[in-house]
């Protein structure tokens, strides 16, 4: 329906395309509150050890089974605008810190509940937001008062982390390997600058394997490639590796011109040959003079070297990935060569062994026991594809929360204790501000208390009687690192218990939470235009780009 106004004089004015639709008021606020409460519920029955797992299956048939609030929201197809954006707070979660990524989601999901009720007693959506926004900045200040300092040593703390971040992921009995693992992995990239630790878990390679079980998932100091050899006539381990990292093709560049050689006899013929040969045979003396017995080339090796390569014994790869080759050099210490006339003996990196070993189906080369990797690798092992899978997104949280702990060495007791913590404090704040935007401070107080309270009820527990009970042991001293036991449905301390979370998980959830909430409040007006049709696909390719939601530049 196209959009259309009125002049005084009544003549109708065309605003908006054809097709175009308009909700504007209570109406546009109440449909978008409620596509982005629906997001939440989708998630908040996966929360916490006891959560349940989902399970997604793609238009064509494929599935994922998961627990992860992001893989969750990333798998499903939403469509309503204000949907898309709780998928985006689950994004900016995993993207920041990796893990907490339900917990956004459905403390946003409450705040807009609770924000509905606010609005419906004729509160302004204003007072509400900025009542939030308050709140927000206050539970800052009380996480940054409760948490607990972590000494990056205390490998019984990270391990604790790590742990409870998979608590709830389908892993088992492989959790304390896995956590082992995550540590051992992240110490290895950390680096140092200034005082500050900087932890890039990208610098974590993970490669995944089915066959044999969770437990067999080993920790490579090195690099994993998955490549074979080049040449059948090359070693396939060699040991004590001097690796030259090549990134230029070991071939004879072709002229960028056309040229024509004419040759009268086969003597010229033959010369002509032998040059070419000699100035691959002469690429392979620069490399092995340097004293490499290993060659990883980013780009290809022409038969012939490979050929002279051999019978040097040296062992070669080629076409390395780009992204491989910055891994490589950051683990085995060497130095990417793109001329050979400059390759130095200095420039090759180190590796105990390079072995090309059959993984499953496939060949792959191990680069391992590298002295002091700053790029390491996990190969995980599962039984089934998807278990694999599972177990990936498990590390990736393990993983994420330990360089959480180098890069801000901060926790707070899980369990719900911290969101109960913030909520008591809130609501002594709130009676300080007094007004309307009190009413929201309080809200968003109540709010909180939706984690402790969806971990009891996905445990099976009596929310309301837990949460009445973790009431009243905040109250006491120390009360703040007390949370739901899910396990025996107790309000036991967390902390002791080794339930914590980092503190910037916890940050980072708060602000996206809020952030996602008020936008959603504050909209008045959703104006959409009419779907435009795909253009038709033209032969030999798919078409243009399907237009944005309800016509809107894409990304709306
Ligand atoms: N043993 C436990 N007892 C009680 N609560 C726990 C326990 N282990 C973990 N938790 C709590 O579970 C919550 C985390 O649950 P979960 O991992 O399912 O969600 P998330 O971290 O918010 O999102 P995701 O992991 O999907 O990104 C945290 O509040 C954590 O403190
Ligand atoms: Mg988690």
């Amino acid at each position: 329906m196209a959009y259309l106004a009125q002049t005084k004089g009544g003549q109708p004015v065309l605003i908006l395309k054809e097709g175009a639709s308009r909700s504007r008021g209570q109406e546009a606020r109440r449909n978008n509150i409620m596509a982005a409460r629906v997001i939440a519920e989708v998630v908040a029955s996966t929360l916490g050890p006891r959560g349940m797992d989902k399970m997604l299956v793609t238009s064509i048939g494929d599935i994922t089974i998961t627990n992860d609030g992001a893989a969750i929201l990333d798998d499903i197809d939403v469509e309503h605008p204000a949907a898309k954006m709780m998928v985006e707070v689950a994004k900016t979660q995993d993207d920041m810190v990796g893990d907490g990524t339900t917990t956004a989601v459905v403390l946003s999901g409450e705040l807009l509940r609770k924000g509905e009720e606010l609005l419906e007693q004729g509160i302004h959506p204003t007072v509400v937001v900025s009542g939030y926004r308050k709140a927000a900045q206050k539970a800052m200040d009380i996480l940054q008062k409760m948490h607990i300092t972590v000494d990056l040593n205390d490998k019984k703390t990270l391990k604790s982390v790590a742990m409870t971040s998979m608590g709830s992921k389908a892993v088992g009995m492989a959790r304390k390997h896995f956590a082992e693992i995550a540590i051992d992995a992240v110490k290895q990239i950390a680096e140092k600058r200034g005082d500050r630790w900087i932890a890039d878990i990208d610098n974590i390679q993970i490669i995944k394997k089915e066959g044999e079980s969770l437990e067999d998932t080993e920790l490579v100091r090195g690099i994993i490639l998955d490549k074979e050899v080049v040449h059948a006539g090359m070693p396939k381990q060699v040991k004590n590796a001097k690796i030259a990292l090549v990134d230029t093709a070991l071939e004879v560049k072709k002229t960028e011109f056309d040229a024509t050689v004419k040759i009268q006899d086969p003597s010229q013929m033959k010369a002509f040959l032998d040059q070419e040969t000699n100035m691959l045979k002469e690429m392979v003396e620069k490399i092995a003079k340097k004293g490499a017995n290993v060659v990883i080339c980013q780009k290809g090796i022409d038969d012939m070297a490979q050929h002279f390569l051999a019978k040097k014994g040296i062992l070669a790869i080629r076409r390395a990935k780009e992204s491989d080759m910055e891994k490589l050099s950051r683990a085995t210490g060497g130095r990417l060569t793109t001329n050979l006339d400059d390759l130095n003996s200095k420039d090759l990196g180190y590796a105990e062994v390079v072995a090309e070993r059959k993984i499953g189906d496939d060949k792959m080369v191990f680069v391992e026991g590298c002295k002091n990797p700053r790029s390491v690798s996990i190969l995980i092992h599962a039984g089934l594809e998807r278990m694999v899978d599972e177990a990936e997104r498990a590390l990736h949280d393990a993983l994420s929360v330990v360089a959480d702990i180098y890069e801000k060495n901060k926790v707070v007791a899980g369990g719900g204790a911290a969101e109960a913590a913030i909520a008591r404090k809130l609501r002594d704040y709130a009676t300080k501000i007094g007004g309307r935007e009190q009413l929201a401070v309080e809200a968003f107080a109540e709010s909180m208390e939706i984690i402790p309270s969806k971990l009891a009820e996905n445990a099976g527990l009596e929310k309301i009687d837990v949460l009445v009970e973790l009431r009243a042991a905040h109250e006491k001293p120390k009360g703040h690192l007390m949370g739901v036991d899910v396990f025996t449905g107790k309000i036991v301390n967390m902390h002791k218990k080794g339930v914590i979370d980092p503190s910037s998980v916890k940050e980072q959830a708060v602000k996206s939470a809020v952030e996602s909430a008020s936008m959603i409040l504050r909209i008045d007006d959703v104006i959409s235009g009419g779907k435009t049709e795909a253009p038709p696909t033209p032969p030999g390719g798919p078409g243009g780009m399907p237009g944005g939601y309800g016509g809107m530049p894409p990304g709306y």
